[in-house]
């Protein structure tokens, strides 16, 4: 309490009580805001001092509106956000604000018909009562504080642009311009962002790489200490190491060894943790990043975990990084106008994740397991695990890669057949392979189905005995020989123009294309154009991917940088 000195007994009252209503004072008394880090500590001392502070009658009309909205809270059990966005729909309200559908009363019915009008009707802006997302005092710093708590975090933000904006914002938050980042090549496109706002110079580590599945592992620490010791030998200390860990295929890096090599040379750690918001909560599963001593771990919460898509979680451990550059960074790349429904939904994934962390993924741990016996005695199709990379120490039990070469056929043509004969609809389709993700909706009879699809397509096409596909022919490793002749912030800003595909080999790439998903940039503005990328490039695209970020989606040409 000591280091402030505005904080009264309602705000410690408020703080433990929960902030439904009666909000509306806030923006009078902006100055009572508690950092997050000293509300974790107070939120400590008011379960010791609760039941006195409960109460106290000096601030009679505010405690009655707090302690009814508390009751409503503690009746129905919601979380905090959760609970603030029911109370605040439930007011008759006569509307004057944003959004113009007016809680629903002006709702597009095309949209309504589909959806009915309760997320219109909750679907409401930064009024006094719901907090604000940027200075949070109320529920939204309540809920947080009780998702630091849950993933073992010093403090959390809320995110409603993704762990892309997570990731950003880490990257900003880190490095200043022309300060180094040591990064995996195999980044997701969000870290490439990351270098181009914040003008950080990556310094590359090419992950493990293997050709049959024609997938990327681990980052080692001892590649990890490589980079650091190259830089040395140049005077220059990286200002973060940035890792992703697990990756889209669920494999890790040792985070532990990497923080505790980073940390021993004051070097904070970013984990990109989109796909492992799960991780640590079951003795089945590998430890989170957090959990391994990383500084900085963003969590996709709407990809394994049930909040809605684009709401993530930014954790932060210890205090290498400056929690207030992170909020300048955040405050500078999320909308002035945060959904309160994706706010909402991480509050709630974090309640119904908190329920019961020990067991909560029994069932989905168990489907996982028995989809794999299953589909291991399946003829002509591989499940990838860790005895494909050796510096992999593990592997998310909840990702399912299923490869089809010696079945002769290429993950988009299995995904196809799945998707058309079957209606199995996978998470990530590529080259050798293609990815299932399993979750707290996981049903037996969509393993099953799965699995029988498999079957199908294993027995027709070990019977048409299709010709194998070469591993080698046309996949190998896109990211080996990288040359780069500016950082991709001055090859962003650089004059362009464009080329034919043919002209552009040999040249300086002006754009960020990627195969999405899984979204890691083939070419990086910057780098020098590569037969080997040109040719991956025009293979996936000819087996069906999606190439995001070329100006001409056909590639028929390509922007350069003129330098
Ligand atoms: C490894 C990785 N990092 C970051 C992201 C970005 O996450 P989001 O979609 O939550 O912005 C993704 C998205 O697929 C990803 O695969």
């Amino acid at each position: 309490m000591m280091d402030c000195p505005t904080a009264t007994p309602l705000h410690l009252l408020s703080l433990q009580l929960g902030f439904a209503k009666n909000w509306r004072g806030r923006r009078r008394t902006r100055n009572l805001c508690i950092p997050q880090e000293r509300a974790l500590d107070l939120e400590k001392k008011q379960d010791d001092d609760g039941s006195r502070l409960r109460k106290a009658s000096s601030v009679a009309k505010h405690q009655t509106l707090i302690s009814k909205s508390s009751r409503i809270d503690r009746e129905e059990g919601l979380p905090p956000l959760v609970s603030a966005l029911k109370a605040s729909a439930e007011q008759n309200a006569a509307a004057f604000h944003f959004p113009g559908h007016n809680r629903g009363r002006a709702a597009p019915s095309s949209l309504s018909n589909l959806i009915g009008l309760r997320p219109f009707i909750h679907d409401l802006p930064e009024l006094p009562e719901l907090d604000n997302l940027f200075s949070p005092q109320g529920p939204i710093l309540e809920a947080q504080i009780q998702a630091a708590k849950l993933f073992g975090a010093s403090e959390t933000w809320f995110l409603v642009g993704g762990t892309t904006c997570g990731i950003q914002a880490a990257i900003m938050a880190t490095c200043f311009p022309g300060q180094y980042i040591i990064l995996p090549r195999n980044s997701h496109i969000s870290a490439i962002s990351g270098m181009i706002l914040s003008g950080a110079v990556p310094k590359y580590i090419v992950p493990e790489y293997d050709h049959n599945w024609d997938i990327t592992g681990a980052v080692t620490p001892s590649q990890v200490a490589k980079a650091i010791k190259e830089l040395e030998l140049e005077g220059e200390k990286p200002a973060a190491v940035f890792i992703t860990s697990p990756t889209y295929h669920g494999i890790c890096s040792n985070v532990r060894e990497v923080s505790q090599l980073c940390h021993s040379c004051g070097i904070p750690v970013i984990v990109d943790e989109a796909h492992g918001a799960h991780l640590g909560f079951h003795p089945q599963m590998p430890h989170s990043a957090l959990q391994q001593g990383a500084d900085l771990a963003i969590q996709s919460t709407h990809k394994v975990l049930s909040s809605l898509t684009q709401s993530s979680m930014l954790h932060m451990s210890g205090d290498i990084v400056d929690r207030e550059r992170i909020n300048r960074c955040l405050q500078t790349l999320q909308s002035t106008s945060p959904s309160y429904l994706l706010l909402a939904s991480l509050d709630a994934a974090r309640a119904q994740l908190g329920k019961n962390p020990e067991i909560i993924f029994d069932k989905p741990l168990e489907l996982a397991m028995e989809a794999k016996i299953l589909i291991k005695k399946i003829l002509g199709v591989n499940v990838l695990d860790m005895s494909s990379f050796s510096a992999c120490p593990a592997i998310d039990p909840l990702r399912l890669t299923i490869g089809f070469w010696p079945l002769g056929l290429s993950g988009y043509e299995a995904d196809d057949i799945l998707d058309r004969d079957h209606h199995v609809i996978a998470e990530l389709v590529g080259t050798q392979s293609i990815t299932f993700a399993i979750n707290l909706g996981t049903c037996r009879d969509h393993i099953l189905r799965l699995v029988s699809g498999l079957k199908e397509l294993s027995a027709h096409y070990l019977r048409i005995q299709k010709s194998k596909k070469s591993v080698d022919d046309g996949v190998c490793a896109p990211f080996d020989d990288i040359c780069m002749c500016s950082t991709p912030r001055d090859a962003f800003f650089a004059n362009k123009r464009r080329v034919s595909i043919k002209e552009s080999l040999g040249k300086v790439s002006g754009e960020l294309i990627c195969p999405y998903p899984p979204g890691v940039p083939l070419l990086i503005p910057g780098e020098v154009i590569t037969k080997r990328a040109l040719d991956y490039l025009l293979d996936v695209m000819s087996n069906g991917a999606v190439i995001s970020g070329a100006s001409d989606p056909k590639l028929c040409s390509i922007v350069i940088c003129d330098v």
